[in-house]
């Protein structure tokens, strides 16, 4: 590793305040889940019928719920069959080594690095998770999608009487929602961890961003606020991004083009050393 890499590791390590990572779909890339704005993306893609952001909204599901839960269904059966890389493990290794002064911040909805091993309690979901539904913005009733709604979902499997069963909130039949943050919705702290990840963005050593194009407001704000403090940001990233550019202009930034597998075990590796 280049010499001024291993001393910003250094500098961050030294500091007295949290290593906070940020990640986003490039890193699940690897894992053969679709990014959002590549060339294969959801965004770019989107569902036989809807334009792909239109169908993750509020207003959309107010419309046609059974649509949009087929469209999630089948991304969850996607993420589903998908297992977890050496990024998502190299992470769970720096939570190991590091402790309460780890935290994740992950805009991916896929559950992976919980299933590498992340913990909950230091990992924050900002956008949600795919395995999860409740009932409008009600936290308590956040659970576990059913297993016996399967995982087989194609993007063309019809929504059946079964499925309505089992995505009902108590109350009568209702059907509950999917819990992913939506264009028409804002971040809040009880289910989003707005203001939890404000803070840590104050208080971080070192701000690691992995595989995000920078186009959601919360990480966004995050990046920029750790930019400001001058604290050591490090980004690897497959394109230049609003993040790189972060990096490149605090003076105490670096930033690593390429995949998150090439680069983030060996930084996690000489952290490991030092830690
Ligand atoms: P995007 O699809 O916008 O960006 C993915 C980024 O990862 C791009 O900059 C790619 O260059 C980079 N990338 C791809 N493969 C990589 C790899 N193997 N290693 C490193 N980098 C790689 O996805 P996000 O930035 O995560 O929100 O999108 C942010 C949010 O926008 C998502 O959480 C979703 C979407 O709207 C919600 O659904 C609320």
């Amino acid at each position: 590793m280049d010499a001024s890499l291993i001393d910003l590791l250094d500098r961050g390590l030294a500091g007295a305040g949290p290593v906070v990572v940020l990640t986003g779909a490039g890193i699940s890339a690897e894992s053969g889940i679709p990014t959002f704005r590549g060339e294969d993306g959801y965004w770019t893609v989107g569902s036989a019928h809807y334009h792909p952001e239109d169908m993750a909204t509020n207003a959309a599901f107010g419309r046609m719920p059974e649509e949009v839960w087929r469209w999630y269904l089948y991304r969850r059966s996607v993420c589903r069959a998908a297992e977890p890389n050496p990024a998502h493990r190299a992470l769970v290794a720096l939570e190991e080594a590091l402790g309460d002064r780890f935290l994740l911040i992950t805009q991916n909805v896929d559950g992976l690095h919980l299933r590498a091993g992340s913990s909950a309690a230091r990992t924050y979901q900002i956008h949600g998770n795919i395995d999860f539904l409740r009932c409008g913005d009600e936290p308590s009733s956040l659970r576990p999608i059913p297993l016996a709604i399967g995982d087989a979902w194609t993007k063309d499997a019809p929504f059946t009487e079964e499925a309505r069963a089992l995505l009902s909130c108590c109350d009568g039949g209702r059907l509950a929602r999917p819990h992913v943050l939506w264009f028409d919705e804002y971040y809040d702290e009880a289910l989003f961890h707005w203001q939890s990840s404000l803070r840590a963005a104050g208080e971080a050593s070192l701000l690691i961003v992995i595989g995000t194009s920078g186009s959601t407001n919360l990480p966004m704000q995050v990046g920029s606020i750790v930019a400001r403090r001058g604290a050591p940001m490090i980004v690897i990233n497959q394109d230049p991004s609003p993040f790189s550019r972060f990096a490149e202009e605090s003076g105490a930034g670096w930033f690593a083009r390429g995949r998150a597998g090439d680069h983030l075990p060996a930084m996690v590796e000489h952290l490991l050393e030092r830690a």
